[in-house]
């Protein structure tokens, strides 16, 4: 049987809550199931919204039912939560809401709970009742150990900084240089009446509006790539220069790699741990006509499948907690738990210490997370420093906040996503 798109998310959303997937990974499986756009993008709206509001919706129907779906019934909770965000979120009708998601649930072969599922939405829709923000849980719909720990780095900035989190983020364009400069392409985007403007960064373009990559003036053949500003600033800072050896040493899925080999003549090595993740850096090189060397490799293991040069620069993006870019990605609100910071932290610190013995002295090593947390970040490089007697921190120019260390992107800042950058250089032995 087709499923039609409310249970579709409620999938979707079993997945990510009870099976612990990622959004981005498991969405695209279930577009594909679709045979129209306008319902592949409803399907992403409620999938995303759910995500973005959760603690609400969840109040919002336990306090409806007399106990909480178990076992097989679990999915009908679900089916439940994308029938309230409908109510309160969006503009379809309430009629239609709720008789497409009570057909959901027979969809699922929940005969038996259609008229449940009918009589509570019937309920909150007559209610009309405003959400429940009675606790922080409930007012930020963020979990509260981020809170906590926002709180504590960002005394004056964390509810400015949640507030920009639970945002839709904008849509922004790399230029692929080679190919025309950033004012061209955004007179090009003009004559086909999508509105843009330039960014800060050479190569960074600002959507109006987010737009179907195939709308694009050629995008199929590479001449603009779809990445924040924030995560553009890693090809500027690094300034790689026309014949050095670069090391991307977290380099899946390529979008980093790609604009440092479209901004100058390299050699670049794309490393990651993960293989599926690769393949997308070798799709993304194709469509832009670039070449690496790709490797399948531990970053603090390189030793064992690198056997050529030290580098003239490495870019280390580290795997991290994500809570920098959570307006764009909100699953990791829930997906992410408190004990995972420690880990990624010790992860890090072991990349960072073997990646800095690939470098060549006078090199310079670009740290990046896309984390607003100070562990994973100020902290992280204030240890590494501590404990590295051959490596000095540059400043970062683009930084305008001089007294922290390195330079923390706030999410929402010049409409960017939050990210973190440190650029070290190795003492000249
Ligand atoms: C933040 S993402 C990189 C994004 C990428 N730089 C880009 O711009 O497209 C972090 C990457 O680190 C990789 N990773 C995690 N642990 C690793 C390890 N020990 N060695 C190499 N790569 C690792 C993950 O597979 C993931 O692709």
């Amino acid at each position: 049987m087709r499923l039609n798109v409310r249970a579709l998310a409620a999938q979707v959303i079993f997945q990510v809550l009870e099976n612990g997937a990622s959004l981005s990974n498991v969405l695209p499986h279930h577009q594909a199931q679709l045979g129209n756009g306008k319902d592949r993008a409803l399907l992403a709206e409620l999938c995303y919204g759910v995500m973005r509001v959760l603690p609400q919706l969840d109040n919002c129907i336990s306090q409806r039912l007399q106990k909480p779906f178990k076992g097989k019934q679990r999915q009908i909770h679900h089916l439940l939560l994308v029938g309230c965000y409908q109510l309160y979120f969006t503009r379809i009708p309430a009629h239609a809401a709720i008789s497409e998601t009570a057909e959901a649930s027979r969809q699922f072969g929940q005969e038996g709970l259609v008229k449940v599922v009918n009589g509570v939405l019937r309920n909150i829709q007559r209610d009309d009742a405003p959400l429940a923000t009675n606790n922080d849980t409930l007012k930020y719909c963020f979990p509260g150990w981020i809170v906590k720990k926002l709180k504590a780095a960002y005394p004056n900035k964390w509810a400015d900084i949640i507030e920009q989190s639970q945002q839709r983020p904008p849509m922004w364009l790399r230029n692929n240089q080679r190919q025309q400069s950033q004012a061209q392409y955004i007179e090009q985007l003009a004559t086909l009446e999508i509105g843009a403007s330039a960014g800060l960064t050479a190569d960074a373009i600002l959507l109006e509006a987010p737009t179907d990559v195939t709308a694009l003036p050629r995008f199929a053949e590479g001449s603009v790539s779809v990445q924040d500003q924030a995560a553009q600033w890693a090809a500027t800072l690094l300034d790689a220069q026309d014949g050095d050896l670069i090391l991307d040493a977290c380099a899946a899925p390529g979008g980093k790699s790609c604009h440092i080999m479209e901004s100058a003549d390299v050699r670049l090595v794309a490393l990651d741990n993960d293989a599926k993740r690769l393949e997308r850096v070798t799709e993304n090189c194709q469509r832009l006509g670039l070449e690496a060397t790709i490797l399948c490799a531990d970053a603090a293991n390189i030793d064992a499948s690198w056997h050529g040069d030290k580098f003239d620069r490495i870019l280390l993006d580290a795997p991290c907690s994500a809570t920098g870019v959570i307006r764009r990605h909100p699953d990791i609100k829930w997906l992410r738990k408190a004990a995972d910071i420690d880990t990624l932290q010790q992860l890090q610190a072991q990349i960072l210490d073997h990646c800095w013995q690939w470098l060549k002295p006078g090199g310079t090593l670009l740290y990046a997370t896309c984390s607003i947390l100070p562990d994973e970040n100020s902290q992280q490089i204030e240890a590494f420093l501590a404990r590295t007697s051959d490596a000095t921190l540059e400043t970062i120019t683009a930084s305008k906040e001089n007294d922290a260390t390195g330079w923390q992107i706030l999410p929402g800042q010049d409409n960017m996503d939050g990210f973190y950058y440190a650029k070290l250089v190795k003492a000249i032995a």
